[in-house]
């Protein structure tokens, strides 16, 4: 049995049914992964967490070896190694694991999140006029898309600079969905801010290429010079700080990117000159 299907209890359990023994993985949350599973990058060396997650993922989740006791807790335990005798409690999940694909209709059909079901009475969010006809012209301009959540939610971030709360509320009215899932995608997303941003949005990278090469010191020198740290905005709300992880243009490192432009070989003295060009 092993105790926690985190990364660490998924390539224990996988490396035990590898080996002939038949594995029992006991995991308190409803899905095996843990805390990996939830990050973007990984420490020192900035590959995709879920990259290296996936695999195992599907691997145990289908191990013949390996019984997944998910939603489950270990109340008791007894005996010697060896012989042991585990009591495990499984917690109801109120869905027939069999017939589970993972389709996600049972979060649609929730009654806590039904309107229906509660009968509550949704009244229309109020919005300033100008920005209530901004926000319905992008609701209409993706109204035939399939998912149009991000979409939206990438034209308000455009054309507000970030995503005001109170524009949020209207739209989770106008597309039926929960504020809670508009929340989650939008704070999942780096390019995405609930907080209002500069004009122009300076981005150091921060990949491991651009680290080396001087990314840091860039960073100190745009603080330095503009008063604020990374994650702010300058007090005349001309340009935001931000750090992102790799470009995608290692080769050219050290790399900023101003809005959608990027500048390469950025020096330490050099730095100012580009921002200057922004105003
Ligand atoms: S590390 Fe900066 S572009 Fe890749």
């Amino acid at each position: 049995m092993v105790v926690g299907a985190g990364i660490g209890g998924i390539q224990a359990s996988l490396d035990l049914a590898n080996s002939g023994f038949k594995v029992y993985l006991v995991e308190e949350e409803p899905t095996i992964g843990g805390r990996m599973a939830q990050l973007d990058k990984t420490f020192p060396t900035n590959d995709c967490s879920m990259c290296i997650i996936s695999p195992k993922l599907v691997e145990c989740g289908g191990h013949p070896n390996i019984e997944n006791l998910t939603y489950s807790d270990l109340i008791d335990l007894k005996g010697e190694p060896g012989n042991f005798k585990a009591s495990i409690r499984r917690r109801a999940r109120s869905v027939d694991e069999s017939l589970c694909t993972g389709c996600g209709e049972c979060i649609n059909q929730c009654l806590v999140g039904n309107r229906v079901y509660l009968d509550v009475k949704v009244v229309e969010p109020v919005l300033p006029e100008d920005e209530r006809m901004a926000v319905n012209e992008i609701l209409d301009k993706h109204k035939k898309s399939r998912s149009p959540l991000i979409p939206v939610l990438q034209d308000i971030n455009s054309h507000f600079n970030y995503l005001p709360p109170p524009v949020l509320k209207y739209v989770a009215y106008k597309l039926n969905v929960s504020l809670a899932h508009i929340l989650r995608v939008a704070t999942f997303y780096a390019f995405f801010s609930l907080e209002p941003r500069g004009k122009h949005i300076i981005s150091v990278c921060m990949g491991t290429a651009c680290h080396v090469r001087g990314g840091e010191r860039i960073l100190e020198k745009l603080e330095d010079e503009l008063g604020i740290k990374y994650g702010q905005t300058t007090e005349d709300k001309n340009f935001s700080l931000d750090m992102v992880r790799c470009i995608g243009c290692c080769a050219l490192s050290p790399v900023i990117r101003v809005d959608e432009r990027v500048y390469s070989r950025v020096r330490y003295n050099t730095v100012m000159d580009v921002v200057s060009k922004y105003g």
